[in-house]
């Protein structure tokens, strides 16, 4: 079953600590930690301090910290985010013209290296890099905020690029992540286009329902015929 990594871009950030809590005690373990910079997308979030404040936390599960920098010149940034604990790094390849460079060093630097595409970025912005990648992430949306309907021409994207991977023999070793839009009437079909990791925010994180009902909602609507 595609593995559920739910942001916390929409969670109460006054209550964050709680609803992260919660979010590993439903059995998740991993979190995704959307940075954004208010140039390379029209939102601004959160730095290394945020990742260093929830690493003790997600050990304390044996969780993982993935972030998605959404930001421009990510280079820089790959180190200070390494040190704060992130466990998996995921640059924009908009953002990241040594893509190959950037990836080596994510690796250098400990973690798992992942490139992510926007909604209009084809899928030849990765093809030459597929064995240096451990998470190809394809943007179901354009990224900047939650709440957005998934586009759906993107799940055509990753229907190629799980092609794409058999094809090369690389499917087992590179995750295909989906970001945006993953509800419970969604994720079914990335799950059948061939997503192995779903990153869901406003499904998780909406203040209707507690973490851990919205967490079951998903995860019975992946198993739905
Ligand atoms: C959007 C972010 C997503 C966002 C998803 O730019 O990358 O991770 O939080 O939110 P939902 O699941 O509500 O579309
Ligand atoms: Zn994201």
């Amino acid at each position: 079953m595609i593995e559920i990594a739910p942001s916390i871009l929409n969670a109460d950030y006054g209550h964050l600590a709680d609803q992260v809590r919660a979010t590993f005690e439903a059995g998740i373990s991993r979190l995704h930690v959307d940075v954004m910079d208010g140039v390379f997308v029209p939102n601004i979030t959160w730095g290394p301090d945020l990742v260093a404040s929830l690493r003790p936390l997600a050990d304390e599960f044996g969780a993982r910290l993935e972030t998605h920098l959404m930001i421009v010149e990510p280079d820089a940034w790959l180190e200070p985010f390494s040190a704060a604990g992130a466990a998996i790094i995921t640059v924009h390849v908009e953002a990241a013209p040594h893509l190959y460079r950037s990836l080596l060093r994510i690796r250098e630097l400990g973690c798992e290296a992942g490139a992510a595409l926007n909604p209009a970025t084809p899928l030849a912005a990765i093809e030459e890099v597929l064995g240096d990648l451990d998470l190809a992430l394809v943007m179901t949306v354009e990224p900047g905020f939650g709440g957005q309907e998934l586009i759906p021409a993107t799940l055509d994207k990753v229907r190629r690029l799980r092609g794409l991977l058999e094809a090369r023999g690389l499917v087992e070793r590179v995750a295909i992540e989906v970001d945006g839009g993953v509800h419970a009437a969604t994720i079914r079909s990335a799950q059948d286009a061939g997503a192995t990791i779903a990153v869901a925010g406003t499904a998780v994180y909406n203040g209707r329902a507690p973490v851990a009902t919205n967490l079951g909602v998903l995860r019975a609507a992946c198993s739905v015929g």
